[in-house]
C-alpha cells in the first residue's frame, strides 16, 4: 500500500492507514501498535489521539510515523521503536541492548513483594502508636534486608522492587552485559532509586558481596535448539538475554547451585523460567534447599512461569 501523506493528514486518517498497513503485514495487535506509534510521534497521550481524530499532523510527523509503521511491519518490537516500556507502572527506557520487559515478569515481581511482606509484615499493619494512614513510601528501609536481581537487563525487576518496597535496604542488580547494565543504571537514575541499588557486572551471583534475603532472577531460559523462539524475538532482541544451554536451563541450574552460599537462612528465591521447565526447576530447588517450601506460579496464559522457594 502506498503512503501518500498529502492525501489526508488528520490523526484519524493516519491511524486508519497505519492499522491497515500493520494488518496487511500480519501484526498481532495493529490498532494498539499504530496508535502507540502515532501518539509517540505526536508526543501526546493515546487518549488525546483517539479523542481528536479531525486534528492534523505536520508533514514531518507523518513522515516519521510512516517510517515507524514500516519498521513495525517488519516485526521490530514497538518498545524499541518508541524507546519506552511500561513495567509495574514505571516508564523504563529500552533499546536493543536489553530484553523488552514482559508482562509475566510483573507476576515475578509481585511474588517477590509478597515474599517480602511475609518476612517483614504488611506495611499496612502498623502498631497502634503508628499513624494508620501512613503511606508505604514513608516506610524506612530495613538496612539489613538485602535483595539481588540476577540478569537485571533494563533493570526492570530491581527498579520495580526498589520503587515499590521502600523497606529493602539494598538491591544488588547484576548483569553479565555491560551494555545492559548501562541501560539499567540510567533507568534507576531517572526513576530516583539508584541510591539503594548497586549495579554490578559479572556472572550470576559472583559479584554479590554478601548473603541476601531475597534472590530474584529472570535469566535466559529459551532452548538454543532451532525454532525454540519466535522469529521476531530472535531477530531483534539480544541473544545473550534469550538463550540458555542445556535445553534452556543452563543459567538457572548454575544459579541454583550457587544460591546456598549467597542466601541467608530463611531466604527466598523467586525464579522465572520457560513454560515447560516447572518440574525441572522444582527438582533443582528441592535438591539445593532440602525442606524448602516451593510453589510454582502460572502466567496469564496458564503456563507454569515462576517458582518461589522459601528456605529453612
Ligand atoms: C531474560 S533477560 C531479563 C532481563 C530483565 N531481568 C527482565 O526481566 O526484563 C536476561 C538477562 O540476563 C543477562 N545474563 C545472561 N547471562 C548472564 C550471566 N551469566 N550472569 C548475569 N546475567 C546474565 C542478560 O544479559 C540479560 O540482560
Amino acid at each position: 500500500m502506498q503512503h501518500d501523506p498529502s492525501k489526508d493528514a488528520t490523526w484519524g486518517a493516519q491511524l486508519g492507514w497505519g492499522i491497515a498497513r500493520l494488518q496487511e503485514a500480519g501484526s498481532p495487535t495493529p490498532k494498539l501498535d499504530a496508535s502507540v506509534l502515532l501518539a509517540h510521534v505526536l508526543e501526546i497521550p493515546r487518549t488525546v489521539l483517539i479523542g481528536y481524530p479531525e486534528r492534523a499532523a505536520a508533514p514531518e510527523q507523518i513522515e516519521r510515523y510512516a517510517g515507524l509503521i514500516a519498521q513495525r511491519a517488519e516485526g521490530m518490537p514497538v518498545a524499541y521503536l518508541t524507546g519506552h516500556k511500561e513495567f509495574m507502572g514505571l516508564d523504563l527506557l529500552v533499546d536493543q541492548r536489553v530484553l523488552v520487559p514482559r508482562p509475566e515478569t510483573e507476576l515475578v515481581v509481585e511474588a517477590a513483594l509478597a515474599a517480602i511482606a511475609e518476612r517483614l509484615g504488611d506495611v499496612a499493619e502498623t502498631d497502634e502508636d503508628d499513624d494508620a494512614d501512613r503511606e508505604i513510601s514513608d516506610a524506612a528501609p530495613v538496612k539489613d534486608f538485602l535483595a539481588a536481581d540476577i540478569g537485571t537487563g533494563s533493570g526492570a525487576i530491581a527498579i520495580a522492587l526498589a520503587a515499590t518496597e521502600p523497606r529493602i535496604g539494598r538491591i544488588y542488580a547484576v548483569d553479565i552485559s555491560p551494555d545492559a547494565l548501562a541501560v539499567a543504571r540510567h533507568n534507576g537514575d531517572r526513576l530516583s532509586v539508584s541510591d539503594r541499588i548497586s549495579w554490578l557486572q559479572g556472572d550470576l551471583l559472583d559479584p554479590v558481596p554478601a548473603p541476601v534475603d531475597l534472590i530474584v532472577a529472570n535469566l535466559p531460559y529459551v532452548s538454543d535448539a532451532p525454532d525454540a523462539a519466535m522469529p521476531n524475538v530472535v531477530k531483534y532482541e539480544p541473544h545473550g538475554a534469550l538463550f540458555g544451554a542445556d535445553g534452556g536451563l543452563g543459567h538457572i541450574r548454575r544459579l541454583i547451585a550457587q544460591a546456598p552460599t549467597k542466601l541467608k537462612p530463611q531466604g527466598v528465591l523467586v525464579l522465572e523460567f520457560g513454560y515447560d521447565q516447572g518440574a525441572a526447576v522444582r527438582e533443582l530447588l528441592a535438591a539445593a534447599f532440602p525442606g524448602a517450601h516451593i510453589t510454582i506460579g502460572k502466567d496469564y496464559a496458564g503456563w507454569d512461569r515462576y517458582a518461589v522457594a522459601s528456605t529453612l
